[in-house]
């Protein structure tokens, strides 16, 4: 398309975007729709891989989502932007790569080996989650992309990807490129608790968060420790809320807040109302798309069907190369 380099990157759905997200990945991906030719999806059969128990929200997850993305500018006009599980042929090219791909491969896996060790309070030790990388790798080289925009955490399912297509291009003839990861910066933002952003940690700030829920959500934030009372001078350089300040206050005002902090001529309570007020209205535009979407399911449905289509289009040649290749 355009010549453009095609990209490919995928979210898994486990509930609603937070600012994390944004400054991690979404906004990168945002920028990248001018110079790449985008694929991106919501990795559903990927959300199953730890929530396989419960799996009643995954599909509202997969509609917020999209709203989400759409929300902070991912185009539908730009980008194919498709739903994972709509697109069969993904679980016929894992299968087949898992005809190819050692268990050793995944079995040293450094994101397997830890979670498979943090997360206690599921049962891990399925097949699916094992196999997890080789789905992935089915995702990416469908489309043959160039490179694969992920955070860290993802470089070694990207590397699994380039052996998995390396080998196939081995046995079978050249088809598939082997990606490359492009890394994507990780946030300059910490949840309100000071530990990394996360759903699961109660101490995010969502996209879809109300203005009210926003205020509130951010009274709360630990500021600096060490000051006790308003008379206290502060360190804005340990204080998180003063984070968020670099981000979403003027940089003058800024200054301003940081030589008051310093000198106790500015409260905590003031200084977050502040950072609030300027965090707010930088998501305003966000906020005002989302309920456009939300008004308009038709639309919403319309979107991921066309760009389903589109992405089904692409996977059904790539598919009858695959076939003929392995001659069956
Ligand atoms: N594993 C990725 C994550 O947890 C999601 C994902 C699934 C993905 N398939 C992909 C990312 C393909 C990039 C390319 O974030
Ligand atoms: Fe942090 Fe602002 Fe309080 Fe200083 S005044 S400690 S920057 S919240």
């Amino acid at each position: 398309m355009n010549g453009k380099k095609r990209i490919v990157s995928g979210m898994r759905p486990t509930g609603p975007l937070h600012l994390g997200n944004l400054l991690g990945a979404l906004s990168n991906w945002v920028e990248m729709q001018k110079e790449y030719d985008c694929f991106f999806f919501i990795a559903d059969w990927h959300a199953l891989t730890s929530n396989y128990e419960d799996t009643s929200a995954v599909s509202d997850y997969v509609r917020q989502m999209m709203i989400d993305w759409l929300s902070v500018g991912l185009s539908d006009e730009k980008s194919t932007l498709f739903v994972q599980s709509h697109i069969k042929e993904h679980a016929e090219l894992f299968l087949i790569l898992s005809m190819i791909t050692p268990v050793p491969w995944l079995e040293r896996n450094p994101t397997y080996k830890d979670q498979i060790v943090q997360i206690e309070n599921k049962d891990l030790s399925t097949f699916g989650f094992l196999g997890y990388p080789v789905l992935q790798a089915a995702d990416i080289i469908m489309y043959k992309a160039y490179g694969v925009p992920v955070g860290l955490d993802q470089v070694p399912h990207v590397e699994i990807t380039r052996e998995i297509a390396r080998r196939f291009n081995f046995l079978y003839g050249n088809i598939f490129p082997e990606p490359e990861a492009i890394l994507t910066k990780t946030p300059k933002i910490l949840g309100t608790d000071r530990r990394k952003m996360s759903k699961s940690y109660n101490n995010a700030i969502f996209l879809s968060d109300s203005p009210d829920r926003i205020r509130s959500t951010v009274a709360k934030m630990i500021t600096d420790p060490q000051r006790a009372r308003r008379s206290d001078p502060g360190n804005p350089d340990v204080c998180n809320v003063f984070e968020f300040h670099k981000i979403y206050t003027d940089a003058e005002t800024v200054d301003k807040i940081s030589h008051a902090c310093r000198n106790a001529e500015i409260g905590c309570v003031e200084c977050k109302g502040i950072m609030a007020e300027n965090l707010i209205k930088a998501l305003e535009p966000i906020r005002n798309k989302r309920e456009h979407y939300e008004a308009r399911p038709k639309l919403v449905d319309d979107i991921i069907t066309d760009g389903c289509n589109r992405a089904r289009k692409v996977a059904k040649q790539t598919m009858k190369k695959v076939r003929s290749s392995i001659k069956i």
